[in-house]
């Protein structure tokens, strides 16, 4: 018996770095899921491979930020692979500001409005299916939503998952539906494709941050969402989850020269 087996699955993002991590491992896992992102043909390249490996999956080509587009997508899939009754709410809608003096008043709206409607589409288009059978929702939050690490208007949105998170913990409880976000450090994933390109060694200065030395494979934060998403986590709920290597932990260059050890 296989940790997901038979649960269907909503993965948005579902092309990118994390969201195609997730979707191998919950297919590895025994689930069923529904790959929804905005790339058309890349859902359709995606789940072309999986079904041809033999796995059970459905196309959700859709916009997160457009509800009936979502909910027409949800159920089109559903369909075919049956209720959803786990939703990863993964991906993010962009935002470029880099600090609050390069960002706009409509950028830093746009941020934040986006990105939360973008999640809350998501979930409100499977969760009448889930307070039927009870479920796991996992929103991918960031690290940047629990201290300042730039990216003022994508930090903020981060920040506000927490509290909607909290929220869908307590209102959903009573149908057995747990919702829970983890927080992301660094990973490897096609959105620093850009900074990479601009910086190619950007990784090798961001490692130093992190106690652990490394940064994220999109493969550790797989594993913890389909941990969440599991019955393994059957009374978590309303939790965040650092995923980052140690980095919010603390600072042990700046405790070194507070104690004034090996500075
Ligand atoms: N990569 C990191 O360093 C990092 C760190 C912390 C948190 N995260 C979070 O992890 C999640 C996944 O990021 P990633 O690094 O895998 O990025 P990615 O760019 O590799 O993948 C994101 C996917 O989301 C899809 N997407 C974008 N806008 C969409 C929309 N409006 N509707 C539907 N799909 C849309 C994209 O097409 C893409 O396939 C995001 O929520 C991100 O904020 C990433």
């Amino acid at each position: 018996m296989k940790r997901l087996d038979g649960k269907v699955a909503l993965v948005t993002g579902a092309v990118g770095g994390i969201g195609t991590a997730v979707v191998k491992d919950f297919l590895a896992e025994g689930a069923k899921v529904i790959v929804m992102d905005i790339k058309e043909d890349a859902v359709q390249a995606a789940v072309d491979a999986y079904k041809a490996d033999g796995h059970p999956v459905a196309a959700a080509a859709a916009d997160i930020r457009d509800a009936d587009a979502v909910k027409a997508a949800v159920d089109k899939a559903v369909a075919e692979l049956g209720p959803v009754s786990i939703v990863v709410a993964n991906a993010n809608t962009g935002g470029a500001s880099t600090t609050l003096d390069k960002s706009t008043p409509e950028a830093f709206r746009t941020e934040i409005a986006d990105n939360m409607a973008g999640q809350f589409n998501t979930v409100h288009a499977c969760i009448d299916m889930l307070k039927k059978t009870g479920g796991s929702i996992v929103v991918v939050g960031s690290v940047n939503g629990l201290a300042t690490f730039g990216q003022p208007g994508y930090s903020a949105a981060k920040s506000a998952l927490l509290s909607y998170t909290r929220t869908m913990a307590t209102e959903y409880g009573e149908y057995n539906i747990r919702a829970n976000i983890v927080c992301p450090g660094t990973v490897r994933t096609p959105a620093w494709d850009a900074r990479l390109a601009k910086k190619p060694d950007v990784m090798d200065g961001l490692k130093r941050w992190y106690p652990l030395g490394r940064v994220a494979s999109p493969e550790d934060i797989a594993k913890p969402i389909a941990f969440l998403a599991s019955d393994d986590a059957a009374f978590i709920s309303g939790a965040m989850l650092p995923i980052d290597g140690g980095l919010m932990a603390g600072n042990h260059q700046m405790a070194r020269e507070l104690t004034l050890e090996d500075v």
